[in-house]
């Protein structure tokens, strides 16, 4: 039996990943190690709960105490696999401190990586971004050979874990793997980001703020696709290696925001341009033929597809919403496990 240690499973990507595992890796057995920030919630994972093949450990991965008690979690058999997600992850909130990033990301990623290696871990999965590699014009990819030219305290720091994985895999031959994604969006992001919170403003006819012109463009991957992408390169993957991961799907952020208030039928006089954010990437797009060619990964779902499920999943959640945008969501720790 293969036991994989996730950790940030309490955020978006995580906790689908989660799911994805639950459905399609029943015999697996699953630890979580989530902080609990302000991003994660455990009401992502109510369906999950009660699994005898799941366990919640709350702790924080810059904590050698609390890494520690998630491996012994695992009982025994130990961890055979680590998926990292935990990080802190919205550039705003960077630009506001920079130092929580280091932390979490940084000192953080090292504390994971050095228990993972003590502990014999076969292979360490690092969920990183395209963001390392900066700001493209109008035209062209990143590839994995890309210079990391990070713009923001959070691009920053997770060039940073980036590095002390590689370094883990050259210095010590310990079974890295490193995977970098374009944007994510689907069920249970938090509404600080673009898609998520655009949705929500729209349904409380509040304004929507668009940075700048509008017209910065991201590569958009259904959280779905990415997760698959995940757990292919956790099973296939060469150690040592970076994967990118992208969806072939570029829209400017206005044709994007455009779109949701088409759906939702809202006036596009709720549009509020608001000053730029600063140090602001202009472009990112991703070229995946690595994964494709390699490990035979390809997303899925295109736009077109996945946005309307995204906006259909956040009107049929109302309750989640609701609870996320007034905090209530945090109080669902202390209720079930009474700590
Ligand atoms: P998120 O902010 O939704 O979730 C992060 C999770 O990590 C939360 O559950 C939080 O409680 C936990 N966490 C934060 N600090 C922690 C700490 N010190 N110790 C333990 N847990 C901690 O983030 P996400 O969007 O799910 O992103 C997950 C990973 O994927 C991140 O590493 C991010 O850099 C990367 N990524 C995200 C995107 C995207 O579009 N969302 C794209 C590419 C890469
Ligand atoms: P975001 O979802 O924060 O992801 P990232 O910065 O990691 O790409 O933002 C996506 C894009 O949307 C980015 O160009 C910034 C822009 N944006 C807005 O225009 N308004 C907003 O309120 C937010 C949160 C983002």
């Amino acid at each position: 039996m293969t036991t994989i240690l996730v950790t940030g499973g309490a955020g978006f990507i995580g906790s689908n990943f989660i799911h994805l595992l639950v459905k399609d890796r029943p015999d697996a057995r699953i630890v979580n190690l989530d902080a609990l920030t302000y991003a994660g919630n455990l009401e992502n994972l109510k369906e999950v709960e009660g699994q005898a093949n799941y366990t919640f450990v709350q702790g924080d991965v810059a904590s050698p105490e609390d890494v520690a008690r998630a491996f012994d979690a695992a009982g025994e058999s130990g961890v055979n696999h680590v998926v990292h997600f935990a990080a802190e992850s919205h550039v705003d909130r960077s630009i506001q401190g920079g130092l929580p990033f280091v932390t979490a990301n940084v000192l953080g990623t090292q504390v994971v990586l050095d228990e993972a290696r003590k502990r014999g871990v076969e292979r360490f999965l690092h969920v990183s971004t395209d963001e390392v590699y900066g700001s493209l014009g109008p035209t062209g990819f990143f590839t994995e050979e890309t210079p990391l030219d990070p713009s923001s305290p959070y691009s920053a720091s997770k060039a940073g874990s980036d590095m002390l994985v590689q370094a883990a895999f050259k210095t010590h031959g310990f079974p890295t793997l490193i995977t970098r994604c374009s944007n994510n969006y689907g069920p249970y992001q938090f509404p600080e980001k673009l898609i998520p919170l655009m949705i929500a403003n729209a349904r409380e006819d509040k304004p929507l703020p668009v940075y700048g012109d509008g017209m910065q463009i991201r590569d958009w991957l259904y959280v779905q696709d990415h997760c698959e992408a995940i757990l292919t390169v956790l099973e296939k993957g060469a150690p040592g290696e970076v994967y990118n991961i992208g969806g072939h799907n570029e829209y400017p952020n206005i044709e994007i925001v455009k779109g949701i208030l088409g759906h939702l039928e809202k006036s596009e006089d709720l549009i509020e341009y608001v000053t730029d954010r600063p140090g602001h990437d202009r472009r990112y797009a991703i070229d995946a033929s690595k994964i494709e060619r390699e490990l035979g990964w390809k997303p899925r779902y295109t736009f077109e597809q996945a946005l309307p499920r995204t906006l259909e999943w956040y009107l049929s959640q109302d309750e989640w919403l609701q609870r996320v945008r007034s905090g209530a969501y945090r109080d669902y720790y202390q209720l079930q496990y009474g700590t």
